[in-house]
């Protein structure tokens, strides 16, 4: 007899025999009749152990939690008032005939489906973690969700190609995880933080659209939505500009969507400059679901009395910032305090803020600590740019772009999560017009924003600095960076000044990238390309709150895998081979 999956087993199956198979999920002993509930990945069905069946009841006696079984037996409507019409299984119940017990279990160290369990726990025991019907939608999902991409991809001519995970550092602006080589002694392989030089390559190589579901590693800071080794959906394609790109990956997107979370679901992809955004948000992933917007002043305070905001105002590497709270003159002391305390942790020093209880009677509707530090005219002028309405709160910060924009942004987010100003729904941002670079903290060296084979968006340019632009574009969903990519270079020229403004010396350039460079002159075409984080893509498209839950088999916060303990030392032969010695801190 063929399997019966527990979950679809309804009204339809009354009086049928049949076979089932799974996990004891819980055990009931009512009066002489044993019930259990039998789980499998699609649900779970009651079970009815008779004692008119001595030898199933006697057997039925010995199971607990978790052991594994296959039961055969015969469906029968539950008894009245005993049906649970919540369930597709609920009206029934197998009344079993015969039964195997495959395996036993031990006591699992949480209970399957209990939301409160500590989560290392349930990651050391990832394997009976996943037992849980909300890991295992969110691995099915995922497992839907690639085959989607890759049927829309090949129906669009791309081809999946693999590129190596042991090779040359690719710098994506983290720590690389490295590999040593046995064979070439005091030698490293770098793990890939992307493909970015392969699947350039590829383009060189003529195979015109490539695509590929790629492991990435980086060595960085975790937060929930960063993993040290995470996947990307890494495209790439020939003679085609940012409109191509950008057009590519909404239809992408589009189908994405129809195909998980809701057919003619009606997406927009607006775009904004990455100025914009900074300006508006702080930010260059700014959540277009919250209305708050910051509000920039720091043009009107150059003459006024209040002193930091006088240094802010004189100085281009500072701002003033407004932010408008509608309703928010009903916040309470505490809850100013608590979000003073926010912007602290980003190195601001305070957190003024103006009360609006009656904006037609500035005198004595305006209402804040730094009002005696500000003529009314210059009230009046904030109050035109910032437009309130009596009930409201405007906060305001001052200080370096960094702490600004760092301070508020977060601060947008956590009022937008507390008022619940924030819509359940999805919006999409492109953000376009990057700088090429930035300038390292406290120094006047220029690093690249995204990576250094993006092109800039003249391509004549020789004489690099932070207003440089690029023709970098990053996809935003929901307050979150799904995906970044470019136009790339593809001048041997262009890619060496690129390098020079970088500081790399000749040397560095001929060892990390002199095989790419050597490639770009064998006939390298125009191309471009972008790649999304799928964890992220996920996270998001299930309404989860952190990238671990959309990963069978995740690490920490501290990158470390609880389940296999690893990583781990390695015994002194394989050091040896390896001609490694370990300097242990002290
Ligand atoms: P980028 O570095 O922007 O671009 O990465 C692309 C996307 O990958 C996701 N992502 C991550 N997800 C989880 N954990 C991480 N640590 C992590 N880091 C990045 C983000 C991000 O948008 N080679 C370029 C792409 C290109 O230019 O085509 C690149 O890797 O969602
Ligand atoms: P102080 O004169 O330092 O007591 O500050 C007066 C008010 O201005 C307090 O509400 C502070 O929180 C706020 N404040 C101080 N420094 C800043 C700043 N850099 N940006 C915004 N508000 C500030």
């Amino acid at each position: 007899m063929n399997r019966t999956y527990c979950g679809s087993v309804d009204n339809k199956a009354i009086n049928n025999n049949l076979v089932v198979n799974g996990w004891v999920n819980t055990r009931r002993d009512h009066g002489g009749v044993i019930f259990i509930d039998l789980r499998d990945h699609t649900g779970i069905l009651q079970v009815v152990f008779n004692p008119d069946n001595k030898k199933v009841f006697e057997q039925a006696q010995s199971l607990r939690t978790e052991y594994v079984l296959e039961i055969k037996g015969n469906i029968k409507k539950r008894l009245d008032g005993t049906a649970n019409k919540e369930m597709l299984t609920g009206e029934v119940e197998l009344i079993a005939d015969e039964l195997v017990i495959l395996n036993t279990s031990k006591t699992p160290p949480f209970k399957i489906n209990d939301e409160k369990t500590n989560e290392d726990l349930r990651l050391q025991y990832r394997y009976i973690d996943l037992r849980g019907s909300k890991m295992q939608d969110n691995l099915r999902f995922r497992s839907k969700l690639y085959n989607i991409i890759r049927n829309h991809l090949s129906e669009n001519e791309f081809n999946e190609i693999e590129t190596p995970i042991l090779t040359k550092p690719t710098p994506e602006g983290a720590r690389d995880y490295i590999v040593p080589s046995r064979v070439h002694k005091s030698n490293f392989f770098a793990l890939p933080q992307s493909p970015q030089l392969f699947k350039q390559m590829l383009m060189i190589s003529g195979l015109d659209k490539y695509f590929q579901i790629a492991k990435c590693f980086r060595d960085e800071d975790l937060r929930a939505d960063r993993q040290p080794e995470f996947t990307q959906l890494d495209i790439e394609c020939s003679f085609y500009n940012e409109e191509e790109v950008m057009k590519l990956s909404e239809s992408l997107m589009n189908k994405i969507f129809s195909s998980l979370i809701q057919e003619n679901i009606k997406l927009d992809y607006p775009r904004m400059t990455y100025k914009e955004s900074m300006n508006k948000y702080g930010c260059d992933k700014p959540d277009l679901r919250n209305p708050l917007v910051l509000n920039d002043i720091t043009t009107i305070l150059t003459n006024t009395e209040f002193k930091v905001f006088k240094d802010c105002s004189n100085d281009s590497k500072k701002r003033i910032v407004a932010l408008n709270i509608p309703g928010g003159s009903q916040m309470s002391r505490k809850n100013i305090d608590e979000y003073t305390e926010l912007v602290k942790t980003f190195g601001a020093k305070g957190l003024a803020y103006f009360k609006i209880d009656n904006i037609d009677d500035i005198e004595t509707g305006v209402n804040s600590p730094i009002k005696k530090f500000l003529s009314i005219n210059e009230i009046q002028n904030i109050l035109q740019i910032v437009k309130p309405k009596s009930g409201d709160l405007i906060f305001f910060s001052a200080d370096t772009l960094d702490i600004v924009n760092s301070s508020m942004s977060s601060l947008i987010s956590r009022i937008g999560k507390d008022l619940d100003l924030v819509s359940n729904d999805f919006k999409f941002l492109w953000i376009i017009d990057y700088p090429m670079f930035e300038y390292e903290k406290n120094s006047n060296q220029l690093t690249s924003l995204h990576h250094p084979f993006t092109s800039p968006s003249d391509d004549q340019a020789s004489n690099f600095s932070d207003k440089t632009l690029s023709r970098a574009y990053d996809l935003t969903l929901n307050g979150n960076e799904i995906g970044g990519g470019s136009v790339r270079i593809h001048k041997k020229s262009l890619q060496m000044d690129v390098f020079k403004a970088l500081n790399l010396t000749n040397e560095d350039i001929d060892n990390k990238f002199g095989f790419f460079l050597e490639a770009l002159e064998y006939g390298c075409p125009p191309h471009a390309g972008i790649a999304f984080g799928l964890d992220r893509i996920v996270m998001i498209l299930k309404n989860l709150t952190s990238i671990r839950d959309t990963i069978a088999f995740p690490k920490t916060q501290s990158s470390a895998c609880l389940l296999t303990d690893a990583p781990t030392e390695i015994d002194s032969d394989q050091l040896r081979e390896l001609s490694i010695k370990i300097n242990k801190p002290k």
